[in-house]
This record gives structure tokens, C-alpha cells and sequence, in this order.
């Protein structure tokens, strides 16, 4: 029988099991061992985790990655229910640090509209940091129509709305491990 699971008004059913959501990992992980090799304690990039879609991708993601690399985390929404809102609201944390100069790795859950992404890539501008690496575990190509590079894209799926591995609808379903969606 087919896997459901219901959050608050809605029903949604399995999509992407935790095996083929890890395997998507160690592959790009694999790419930034690759890519980042060079990477030393003077010199190594900053992974930017963006606040709470993002929290269990970037944890299975840095428990792979083997170079030197420090680790902060930020708020960005701009979803209400299952529909983008449009407008990003982006919290920037007072012991953030100094980004001036940075090579920055963003990692997204997912890149839907692209309106966080671009949100992002803006303020890490001003705070002058010279290189924006945009991660994502999921990409929904039917709507992405910007022209932020996606450096490192896990996953791309059709325009469903999906929830679990860190990704919700209204707060609930980010503790489930693998990814469902919505049953309509
Ligand atoms: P964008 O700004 O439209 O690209 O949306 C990006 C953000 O919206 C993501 O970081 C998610 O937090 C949220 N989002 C987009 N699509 C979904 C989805 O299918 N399920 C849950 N959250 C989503
Ligand atoms: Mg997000």
C-alpha cells in the first residue's frame, strides 16, 4: 500500500525515499571534495545554511565534506502554506561575521521561484563577499526562471509541493526523513 502521511489539512504521499535523498548527497558532496580541494584553514569557504528548510541537508552535507570549511546559518522565508508569497524576509544573525572577501557556499533545500536565492545572492553582495556558491537539494526547473547559477543541484523534481527532509507546510513535517508529496 502506498505511504501517507497527513499534515494539518492535507495528505501527501511518499515521493523520495532517505536512500535516494543520501545518495544525491554523497554525490554532490563528492563534488565538493573535488572542487574544494585546494581549500586550507587560511583560506577555506564558509557554508551559509539558510534557516529551517535547509537545516537537514546541510547537516548530512557537512558531515561529508573533508575540507577545511566553517559553518553558519541564517533566516530567509518566503513561503506561506504552499505558495510562495513573493516577497523574502531575510534576518541577517548579529554574530554572522565578517563575510568581506569570503568565498560563501549556500545551501537551499530548494530553489523554487528563485525569489530567496536572488534575495540572498543580493545581501551577500553588499556584505562584500567575493564568491557565491549556491548549493541546493532540490531544484524545481518548471519555475526557476532567474539567472542565479545554481553551482550544486541535488535533486530536480517537477512543480509539486513537497514537504519532509527539512522542507515544511506551516511549520510541520520537517522531522520526517524522507520526502512526500502532496496527494491531490
Ligand atoms: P523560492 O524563493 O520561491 O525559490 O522558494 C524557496 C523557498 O520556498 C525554499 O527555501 C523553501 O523554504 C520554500 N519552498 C519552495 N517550494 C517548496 C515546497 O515544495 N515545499 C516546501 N517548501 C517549499
Ligand atoms: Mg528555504
Amino acid at each position: 500500500m502506498e505511504k501517507k502521511i497527513t499534515l494539518h489539512d492535507k495528505t501527501f504521499k511518499l515521493y523520495i525515499p532517505n536512500e535516494d535523498i543520501e545518495k544525491a548527497i554523497d554525490e554532490i558532496a563528492s563534488k565538493m571534495n573535488r572542487d574544494f580541494s585546494d581549500s586550507t584553514d587560511s583560506h577555506h569557504p564558509i557554508m551559509l545554511c539558510t534557516l529551517n528548510g535547509a537545516v537537514l541537508y546541510a547537516a548530512e552535507l557537512l558531515k561529508r565534506l573533508t575540507f577545511p570549511v566553517e559553518f553558519k546559518a541564517m533566516k530567509l522565508s518566503s513561503y506561506e502554506g504552499t505558495q510562495s508569497t513573493g516577497k523574502v524576509k531575510a534576518e541577517l544573525p548579529a554574530g554572522i561575521g565578517d563575510l568581506n572577501g569570503k568565498t560563501v557556499i549556500v545551501v537551499e533545500d530548494i530553489v523554487d521561484t528563485g525569489n530567496t536565492i536572488v534575495a540572498m545572492k543580493q545581501l551577500l553582495e553588499e556584505m562584500g563577499v567575493e564568491r557565491i556558491v549556491v548549493c541546493t537539494l532540490l531544484l524545481k526547473p518548471e519555475v526557476y526562471k532567474k539567472d542565479v547559477k545554481l553551482d550544486y543541484v541535488a535533486m530536480s523534481i517537477p512543480n509539486r509541493f513537497i514537504v519532509g527532509f527539512g522542507l515544511d507546510y506551516n511549520e510541520l513535517g520537517r522531522n520526517i526523513k524522507d520526502i512526500y508529496v502532496l496527494d491531490q
